[in-house]
């Protein structure tokens, strides 16, 4: 005869609770990734650096901390648990591209004209300056 029993449902949401945690870290990790078409190389950081250098030191930094910038209070670019616009490549490229907020201007065609693969070099570049554990596996 079956007899319900309400003893082991503990230790199974928490079963249930780790498989979303877990499924939900990764899909986070396959988000971060998702969509960057230029793979994470030496190479493409240090393209990245220098069109960072040119264009974006004035309000972030040269260093990406945005400390003692004179012109707009810009976020830091090394902790993404700051940002307002989202942390996925895509929306780092998208934030630069199109600019955020009121005061963050647009690189892109509307802007300075800064070609779609430089923005992702910046994507990188910006990856590489922020949290290891938020960093893709170096190429
Ligand atoms: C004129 C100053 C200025 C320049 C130049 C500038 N930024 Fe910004 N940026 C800002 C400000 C201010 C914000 C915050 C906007 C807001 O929160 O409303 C911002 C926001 C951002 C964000 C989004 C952060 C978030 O909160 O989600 C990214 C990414 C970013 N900038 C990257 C760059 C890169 C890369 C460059 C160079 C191509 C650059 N910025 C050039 C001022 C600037």
């Amino acid at each position: 005869m079956f007899v319900p029993t309400f003893r082991p449902r503990r230790g199974s949401r928490a079963v249930a609770g780790a498989f979303v945690f877990l499924a939900a870290a990764l899909s986070c990790a396959l988000l971060a990734a998702a969509d960057n078409p230029t793979p994470f190389t030496k190479e493409s950081i240090s393209r990245g650096k220098t069109v960072y250098l040119q264009n974006c030191q004035d309000c972030h930094g040269e260093d990406g901390r945005a400390q003692g910038s004179a012109i707009a209070v810009a976020p830091d670019l090394t902790r993404p648990e700051v940002w307002k616009y989202g942390q996925t490549d895509d929306n780092i490229f998208s934030d630069i591209r199109n600019g955020a907020g009121d005061n963050m201007p647009p690189f892109g065609p509307i802007g300075v004209g800064l070609k779609d693969a430089q923005i992702w070099d910046l994507v990188n570049f910006i990856r590489s300056i922020g949290p290891e554990n938020q960093r893709p596996p170096l190429r």
